[in-house]
């Protein structure tokens, strides 16, 4: 949630600020900005919307801007205040001495401000950032040293926040500081970077060090120093990046979320390799660090969640129910947060996130871990604040995933998941390893890669259908056990992306009021599986047919009689109810780009989402 990037070496500073909010703009799009130091000036360009009206504006000043070797900058998710110029980021201090970027949301900013005015702030935007501008400022003038100014205004702070500040009488530094928001340094060759995320500088270094809580840091050309909360220097640990550059190109794909969705096949083998090696093979999962009695000891799982991630969890708690006998709940973590903890050291609590960064899931995973219970993160970042939080860090390798809208990296859960239910199976069951149902899942999964392929060499069907039902204002996603949750994400995705009214139900609830909305504008979407729910889900095809809704089967099977009931069909390759949402899930995510992309939607940043969402 909104992108932080900062420079200082010897290049051009507004070239790396740039492209490193290039590679940022995931995080948030509505405005963005930089400010660049020369000698003792700060220039301050800021533009509303996205980068490239920023990038325009700097156009015309590029003799200004080459002389500039310091800077900050920054794009925006607007929290407080309309996405306009005079909100954007950088903000400043009255004197205009001090500028600064923010990530995160000053939670008594009310109360500063109010302070802040008594002695002479005068406010320029609605945001809360700017408190902090002048609250650092204020601070400078006891005692002239930027370092000194910024650890004593954190800890007038509450909230969440990461920082990168200049002053027009230091201009040999950057000074930064961090609470529950990510931030990090790049380690350079006499230069340095700051970014909130690593694809904003992983073309300039691989070298890193990630600051933790209530640091706060002096960035200079040729040196970083990083205090602790009482201020005492600390040894700066060095990591490297496990990223490459070519992850953060299209690659030729028109979009980054088509991209990512060709890669589903590889991520499928990826996180699979070494994990699960024939269907008559124990599945090795080292990265679960329960021993066996502790496993035996589990007596319930607690999964929490947002968004895609959330639906993931969902299919979880179906096959870990389904192989392990466990209760399992799954739980949005804005929503765990705010009731009691019930948890004990045989709870095992799973966490999963994409980004690894999002604010509710980090809070929920805080508040259970108190509990003592064991947690498994299930993240695509071994990087990010939850990967730190785990005690079990599950497989996910999906690789960076740029697109806003979540594809690759739900499969990777996906699949993790699966590996983490047989897991505490064949722990709990030594028998179970050669159980047929299971083997047959271990087969289905080793084939998945090679079914995925053959999905993605054809989709003409797919994006004939999208283009017929794209002017359709409304939709109706149904489905059954297991892949109930395919229905919540398929339409997530086509909401995310196309702006169109989709909604998931279990197909039993149509008729319990959904059923009200169904006449010929209606589109109805069924995912149709072999397996227990098949004829019920055709039952309720029927109850919205006699509605006039038109129909559209997702089905890995249909028989030839009960095809007259659909408008049109999208086949999909053969497989069991267990493995189908990892086959189902393909073509929902198809069929939602190719609505969005004829549509001329801006399919990789969606209007107000943002891919990490690091506010609660
Ligand atoms: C945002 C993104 C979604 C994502 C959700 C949870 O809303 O736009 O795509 O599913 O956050 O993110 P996480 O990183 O925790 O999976």
């Amino acid at each position: 949630m909104c992108g932080i990037i900062g420079y200082i070496g010897d290049r051009c500073a507004s070239d790396i600020l740039i492209s490193g909010l290039s590679h940022l703009e995931y995080r948030g799009y509505d405005s963005s900005g930089v400010a660049l130091m020369h000698g003792n000036e700060i220039d301050i360009y800021k533009a509303p919307g996205k980068l490239i009206n920023l990038i325009e504006e700097l156009k015309s000043k590029q003799d200004v801007c080459a002389k500039s070797h310091i800077g900050i900058g920054h794009i925006r998710w607007a929290t407080h205040g309309l996405p306009t110029t005079t909100n954007a980021h950088p903000h400043t201090s009255n004197c205009n001495n001090l500028t600064l970027v923010h990530n995160g949301i000053i939670e008594n900013y009310q109360e500063l401000k109010e302070e802040l005015i008594k002695v002479g702030s005068v406010f320029k935007s609605q945001t809360d950032t700017e408190v902090a501008a002048h609250l650092i400022a204020y601070e400078y003038e006891k005692t002239h040293d930027l370092l000194k100014a910024m650890q004593s205004a954190v800890k007038k702070i509450k909230g969440a926040f990461a920082f990168c500040a200049i002053h027009k009488s230091e201009p040999d530094k950057i000074v930064v500081a961090k609470r529950n928001a990510p931030l990090v340094i790049g380690v350079g060759n006499g230069e340095n970077f700051i970014a909130s995320d690593i694809p904003a500088m992983i073309e300039y270094t691989k070298k890193a060090i990630y600051l933790t809580d209530y640091q706060v840091g002096v960035v200079q050309k040729d040196s970083i120093q990083i205090f602790d909360k009482d201020d005492n220097l600390t040894a700066n640990k060095i990591e490297y990046l496990p990223f490459e550059a070519v992850a953060i190109s299209k690659l030729g794909y028109k979009h980054f979320m088509l991209k990512e969705i060709h890669e589903q096949s590889d991520v499928v083998r990826n996180v699979l390799g070494g994990r699960l090696l024939s269907p008559d093979k124990e599945v090795n999962l080292n990265e679960f660090k329960l021993n066996n009695d502790e496993i035996n000891k589990i007596s319930r799982v607690q999964i929490i969640a947002c968004g895609t991630s959330l639906h993931a969890g969902m299919v979880g708690k179906y096959i870990i129910e389904k192989f392990t006998k466990i209760p399992v709940d799954v739980e949005p973590s804005s929503e765990y947060i705010y009731r009691d903890t019930i948890a004990d050291k045989n709870t095992l609590v799973i966490g999963i996130s994409q980004s690894g960064e999002t604010a509710d899931t980090i809070t929920a995973i805080k508040q259970v871990k108190e509990c003592g219970s064991h947690i498994a993160i299930i993240t695509n970042r071994t990087d990010s604040t939850m990967a730190r939080l785990a005690d079990s860090l599950l497989p996910v390798d999906a690789g960076i995933e740029v697109s806003v809208a979540a594809t690759k990296s739900y499969m990777a859960q996906l699949i993790s998941l699966y590996l983490l239910s047989m897991k505490i199976m064949e722990v709990k069951d030594k028998n179970s390893a050669k159980n047929p149902e299971i083997m047959k899942l271990k087969q289905e999964l080793l084939e998945l890669p090679s079914k995925i392929e053959i999905l993605l060499e054809n989709t003409d069907n797919i994006q004939r259908i999208a283009k017929k039902y794209s002017n359709y204002k409304n939709f109706i996603f149904i489905a059954r056990g297991i892949n109930f949750p395919s229905a919540l994400e398929g339409a997530l995705k086509l909401k995310e992306i196309s702006y169109i009214n989709a909604t998931g139900y279990c197909a039993g609830e149509l008729k319990h009021g959904p059923i009200a909305m169904l006449d010929e504008n209606m589109p109805v979407l069924a995912i149709l599986n072999t397996g227990i729910v098949y004829d019920k889900v055709l039952s309720n095809c029927e109850e919205a047919r006699a509605r006039q809704a038109k129909l559209i089967g997702v089905t890995n099977y249909l028989a030839e009689k009960d095809e007259r009931l659909f408008d049109d069909i999208i086949k999909i390759p053969s497989g069991s109810d267990l493995i189908s949402p990892a086959i189902n899930i393909v073509v929902l995510q198809l069929l939602a780009y190719y609505i969005a992309e004829y549509l001329g939607k801006d399919v990789d940043q969606p209007r107000n989402l943002a891919k990490s969402v690091t506010v609660e």
